[in-house]
């Protein structure tokens, strides 16, 4: 496995890479790698010869300092797992490498970017937007590869690759769970096994919701109110809870067949992020 951290060995080893007509499917990652990500990379393997992954803690998309500070790092760690998993080529840059100086250029996410996350983390998706903009650019994948457990993060990709034109086939990998059934985050790293407990909740909610819809049919409004009454007596904060059109992102009646439910929950100052297709 190669591991690169400048631009000019990226840039070196891709174009190697291409005149032997490799194709490349890209993981971007920030890094503290757990099964979720490695399921990532069992999405990428059968679309292209190559595997990338980048290893990036995006400031950009921190709107909390405290947050940002707190990311783990697990570099030697990481670079193991992927290697075990099969990655092709790392890129992990520096800070300095990828932003030299403070930059005046972003990429404004659209508007798929509003409500759910976009509205509790306001610029998140915009970090997001230009450092996966500026990948695409480095890399001009083939393929690249996001997981569903942070499905708005996809659409808002999705929407980027699309009216940007850069014709990356944009590939989702299904949301991966602990036995308790808690979402896998590098995030969980941070809660005590207690906490981790009490944050498993948050799938049994959803999995109560998904059976009450399909049961009864009931309308978004209630499905919120029941999803909160499960947490209400725990140490979870829900930021929100919410059942949209997963196409358009918009509150629609229980008609919609493509109806999701979107959670974010906090815990311990930690905020979590669910969902789950309530077809
Ligand atoms: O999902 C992530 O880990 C990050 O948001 C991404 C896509 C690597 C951009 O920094």
């Amino acid at each position: 496995m190669q591991v690169v951290e400048t631009l000019a060995e990226l840039r070196a080893d891709l174009s190697k890479l291409r005149s032997d007509q490799n194709t490349l499917a890209l993981v971007p990652t920030m890094g503290a790698l757990h099964q979720g990500h490695l399921s990532l990379v069992e999405t990428a393997k059968p679309l292209a010869d190559i595997v990338a992954m980048s290893i990036f803690v995006n400031p950009l998309q921190f709107n909390n300092k405290e947050d940002l500070a707190n990311y783990p790092n697990t570099r030697a760690k990481d670079l193991e797992l992927a290697k075990k998993a099969g990655v092709g080529l790392v890129f992990s840059p520096s800070l300095t490498e990828i932003y030299p100086e403070e930059i005046s250029t972003t990429v404004k996410a659209g508007d798929m970017a509003e409500g759910l996350c976009g509205a509790g983390r306001p610029g998140h998706f915009d970090g997001v937007a230009t450092v996966v903009s500026i990948l695409f650019n480095l890399f001009e994948p083939n393929f690249a590869v996001f997981g569903e457990k942070d499905f708005q993060q996809v659409k808002v990709i999705e929407q980027l690759n699309k009216e940007l034109h850069f014709g990356i086939n944009i590939v989702r990998s299904p949301l991966i769970r602990e036995n308790s059934g808690l979402a896998l985050s590098s995030r969980n790293s941070r809660l005590s096994s207690e906490q981790q407990e009490t944050a498993s909740l948050i799938y049994k909610a959803l999995a109560d919701v998904k059976k009450e819809f399909l049961e009864n049919k009931v309308e978004a409004v209630e499905l919120k109110a029941k999803f909160r009454e499960h947490l209400k007596d725990t140490e979870l904060k829900v930021e929100y809870a919410k059942a949209l059109d997963e196409l358009t992102l918009r509150e629609v009646g229980a008609q919609s067949k493509k109806l999701r439910f979107f959670v974010a929950a906090e815990i311990a100052g930690i905020r979590l992020i669910d969902n789950l297709a309530l077809y």
